[in-house]
This record gives structure tokens, sequence and C-alpha cells, in this order.
């Protein structure tokens, strides 16, 4: 079992320094708005995934003045402890260590000690654009398996060469056959390892999800979910070369995994259409635990679980389902924040869960 026994926050967001000792599996975090509740978990996250949950510059995550942060945390598996230190400058320089070995690349770190987190704004999941389903999927996959974050990085960036390359030649007026050959090859290889990794592994989460949903809602809706992907009609090269007029005229790419989404149908229409506001909050959480119980089959242990403000999303019966389900069902290591201690402490009783408090105060 991953548990996180202890964390201490330098300059980190809202905080000075401040050190958690967790000695409990469920852990729950109370204090006013705005305390730092968020942060704390997101501190957590960063130490996890080596970037904010919320946001991608490390400079906003920065304290107000500050010249940087430094995050240390001590994970204990089995009877095996572990320690993380992030040290990041606001000159841009940042450097993680895995018991003071510092990585080479960030994203080797990624999937050694897996969490998950739910957060209110997560709903955008659902009701948001492609791209925050794939971002779902790629956290996802990339914890799963190391060469996919491999192949994804690469795809990213040859991406981001051709698409400024198709701009250049448009500009100059003259495109260089050979070369952007050379950019479709190299961008054809991660695709298709990504779209295989994303067909073999999408099969099984979305059976999760479905199961999960139906639990969640209490009903027998029938969700139709699926993975749509150009790859599914032919392969990137020969997308790429059909593709090829219509990417000279756009000046960017529009074939590809980029373009892949996660549809979600209820009946015949598109659930976020449709879903009242209960339903999408169970199929977040559906998605979610999938991702939970993925995570768990793949390594053999449950990731830390992260729920940010859950109470205000779910009624008390459902609520205790879930939790009665993380919490007490299973045994990974849970934190969960509210703004009202009592509601916490009354759900561990009810519930039978022998948790820790920890109040923020200040
Ligand atoms: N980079 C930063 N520097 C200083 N304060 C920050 C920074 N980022 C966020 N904050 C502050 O953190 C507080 C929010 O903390 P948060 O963890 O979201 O609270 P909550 O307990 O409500 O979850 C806000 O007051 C916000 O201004
Ligand atoms: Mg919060």
């Amino acid at each position: 079992m991953l548990f996180l026994q202890k964390i201490i926050i330098t300059h980190f967001k809202n905080y000075e320094i401040s050190s958690f000792d967790f000695s409990s599996r469920v852990v729950g975090i109370c204090g006013r708005n705005g305390i730092g509740k968020t942060n704390l978990l997101d501190a957590i996250h960063y130490c996890s995934f080596t970037k904010s949950y919320f946001s991608g510059t490390d400079l906003v995550n920065t304290g107000t003045n500050k010249e940087g942060f430094r995050l240390q945390a001590e994970f204990k598996q089995n009877d095996f402890t572990q320690q993380v230190v992030c040290i990041y400058k606001i000159n841009g320089k940042k450097d993680f260590f895995l018991d003071e070995v510092p990585y080479e690349k960030l994203s080797h770190h990624i999937g050694l000690l897996p969490c998950v987190m739910i957060a209110p704004d997560d709903i955008d999941i659902i009701n948001g654009g492609s791209e925050l389903r794939r971002k779902f999927l790629d956290t996802l996959l990339s914890q799963l398996d190391k060469e996919y974050l491999q192949h994804l990085i690469v795809y990213n960036k040859v991406l981001l060469q051709r698409n400024s390359f198709l701009k250049q030649a448009a500009e100059k007026g003259n495109l260089d056959k050979a070369l952007l050959e050379i950019f479709d090859e190299q961008l054809s290889k991660p695709a298709a390892f990504i779209y295989k990794k994303r067909v073999e592994y999408t099969t099984q989460l979305l059976e999760l999800v479905d199961q999960f949903y139906k639990q969640i809602s209490q009903n027998e809706e029938q969700l139709n979910i699926k993975y749509v992907s150009q790859l599914h009609e032919d392969k990137m090269e020969s997308l790429l070369l059909k593709s090829r007029e219509k990417d000279r005229i756009l000046n960017r790419t529009n074939v590809g995994i980029h373009k892949d989404d996660v549809v979600i149908e209820f009946e015949e229409y598109l659930f976020k259409n449709i879903a009242s506001q209960g339903q999408k909050k169970s199929l977040l959480f559906a998605l979610k635990l999938a991702e939970y119980e993925m995570i768990k089959s793949s390594k053999g242990f449950y990731p830390i679980l992260m729920l940010d403000d859950v109470f205000e999303k779910l009624d008390r019966n459902r609520m205790d389902n879930l939790l009665d389900w993380v919490c007490v069902k299973n045994n990974g290591q849970v934190f969960i924040t509210d703004t009202h201690k009592e509601r916490i402490e009354d759900t561990f009783v009810r519930l039978g869960i022998e948790g820790q408090v920890v109040e923020l105060e200040g």
C-alpha cells in the first residue's frame, strides 16, 4: 500500500512553511474557504506528477514575492520509505529528487507514486472540449505505461515542429516535400503507438466507467461511451497523405491522435447536452473511479486518492456509498477536504472510519 506520511511545503502558493504528518489511511482536511485545503492537495499531486493539477506554469504556484518553492514528501510503501523533493526557482530551474538522487527527466517519475484527484472543475471533462478528455486519458495512460508518455512527448514535439514548418512554407510560398515527409514519418511512429494503447486501455476503462456509473447514479440508464479516433479509419501515414492539401491551406496538421475524443452518448444524444447536473457528477466520479481501479490493477496497489470538496457535489446517500467504497471496502490512502469539520467527523463515525482530521488555521 502507498502511504504519504509527511509533507513539508515551503513558499508554495499561500504556504510559508508548513509540515504535515499523516498517521491515518483516511485523512480529512478542513478549514474555511481560502485557507489552503486545495493547495495542500495540489502539493501532494505535485510530488506525484512533478506538476500542479491546476496550473501549467510554476510561476503562479510560487508564493507572492518568493524566489521559488520547495516540496518534500515522504511516502511509505510496505516497509520501504521514499522521499521526494522538488525545488523550483523562479528563474525557471526545477529539480526533482528521489531519495536525494536528481531525476534526469521529470517524466521518469510519473507512475511511480500514482495519485488520482477529483476536484470541482473536473466537471469540465464532461462539459468541455475534447482536449480535456484527451488529457484525462493521457494522465491515466502515462501512469500505466512508461513508454506511452515518452511517445506522447515526442508526438507533441514533432506536431509543433510540423505546424510551424507548414506556416513557414506558406510564408515562403514553397514547401519542401522531402522535409514534410520526414515530419510525417516522425509523427507516424508515436501516433501508432499511442493509438494502439488508447484502444487497448479504453476498452477496459469504458467498461469500468459504465459499471461505476450504474452504481453511483443508482439507475440503469444505458450509456454509450466510445473512443473516437481518425486512426480507426486509416493508418497515420495515409491520413497525413490524404490531408496534405488541407494541411497546406490551413497551415496546421488536421489529422492524428491529437484529434481523438471520448464520446459519451445517452440514448442517441450527446450526454453533455441532455444529462442533468446530478447525472454529470455521477459520470465524473465514474470516470475517476475507473481510473483509480485501473491504476490499482496495473500496479497492484491503490493510488493516493484526493477528493476536493466532494461533499458539495453529491447528496449524502451517494456520498456515503462512495466513501464506503473508497475508505472502507478498499485500502488505499484517501485525502478529503471540507469546510465543515463536523461533516467530516460525522461521516467518519457513521461509516466506522478511523480517520485523522487535520484542521488548517490561519
Ligand atoms: N502563488 C500564490 N501566492 C500566494 N497565495 C496564493 C497563491 N496561489 C494561491 N494563493 C492563495 O491561496 C488561497 C486559496 O487556497 P485554496 O487551497 O484554494 O483554499 P481552499 O481551502 O478554499 O481550498 C487563496 O487565498 C489564494 O489567493
Ligand atoms: Mg478548495
